[in-house]
């Protein structure tokens, strides 16, 4: 049996689905069971109930946002009910200092959640993704449904971004076989891309002539921040840009060490999510 947290969300959902098809059996914490929509087979328990939900669990995932604020304990249970290892996601730049985090800012606690898990004695993976794909989908979606032309700063900053589908069956994989048991994993998409060649890509996958326009980073910052994004937030961002500039983009092969194929392009991510761009 195996235990997902974060069961509901972008990369829960597949990580079930992934586990599912390789015919392990899995429950599944969400804060609530009721409308969670989860597959056939899954059970769906609620965070309360973590004591009787690890009973007869091999592997958990630790979901960083979804147990943030419960994960000593977590572990503690997780030790006392026998669960044999621990695979926990958080992300490529967890090392970096805090304040260069911009996720730090929405509430995410990726170190500390990461460094629980490895101190916590019991057998671990632990799995650093890159940007997710899906981000592009929050920068550019409103733009693009006004015009085929987006506007924002440092059009030559390049990442890797990664499928969502590949965090899940990295994760998978961790949960499943104990090879990687041990092993701080970053991993990302399989090419660096600059903003200014991403959106061209979504345009030739939707058949559009879509262009990146730069604009000042001040005056994109500050327009990012009336329109509700955290200060905090927007300014670790624009310095992540700009820092980023001055050096090469992370690309690692550690997708396609695990799975054994190469890691998906950013077009099938596109590809996939045709419909969500209108
Ligand atoms: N976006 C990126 O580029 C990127 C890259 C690398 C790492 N990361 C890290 O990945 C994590 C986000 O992953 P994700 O997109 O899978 O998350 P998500 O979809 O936002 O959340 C996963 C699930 O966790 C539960 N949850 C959300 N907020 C919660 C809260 N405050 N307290 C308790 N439960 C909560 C929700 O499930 P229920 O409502 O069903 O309980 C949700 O479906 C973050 O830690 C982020 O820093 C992100």
């Amino acid at each position: 049996m195996y235990l997902v947290t974060g069961a509901t969300g972008l990369i829960g959902r597949p990580l079930i689905e992934t586990l599912l098809a390789e015919g392990a059996e899995v429950r599944a914490v969400t804060r609530d069971p009721h409308n969670a929509g989860l597959p056939a087979g899954v059970e769906a328990v609620a965070p309360e109930a973590i004591h009787t939900a690890l009973k007869d669990v091999r592997g958990l995932f630790v979901h960083p946002r979804a147990t943030k604020d419960s994960i000593e304990e977590l572990l503690r249970l997780a030790a006392s009910q026998g669960v044999e290892k621990v695979v926990v996601m958080s992300a490529i730049n967890v090392d970096d200092d805090p304040d260069h985090q911009p996720s730090r800012f929405n509430g995410d606690r990726n170190t500390e959640v990461e460094r629980t898990v490895t101190g916590s004695g019991l057998p671990w993976v632990a799995v650093r993704p890159g940007s997710f794909a899906m981000n592009t989908l929050g920068m550019w979606r409103g733009q693009l449904t006004l015009g085929d032309t987006v506007r924002g700063p440092y059009a030559g900053f390049a990442e890797a971004v990664i499928h969502e589908r590949d965090v899940a069956e990295v994760i998978a994989r961790a949960l499943l076989d104990d090879s990687l048991v041990g092993r701080r994993i970053p991993i990302t998409g399989p090419k660096a891309l600059r903003l200014d060649q991403m959106v061209p890509i979504i345009g030739s996958v939707l058949g559009r002539p879509l262009l990146f326009q730069e604009v000042p980073a001040e005056l994109a910052a500050q327009g990012m921040i009336r329109n509700g994004l955290d200060e905090g937030f927007v300014r670790a961002l624009m310095a992540r840009y700009q820092r980023e500039m001055q050096r090469s983009a992370t690309v690692t092969d550690e997708v396609e060490k695990v799975l054994g194929r190469p890691a998906r392009t950013f077009a099938t991510w596109v590809a996939d999510h045709k419909g969500a761009w209108s």
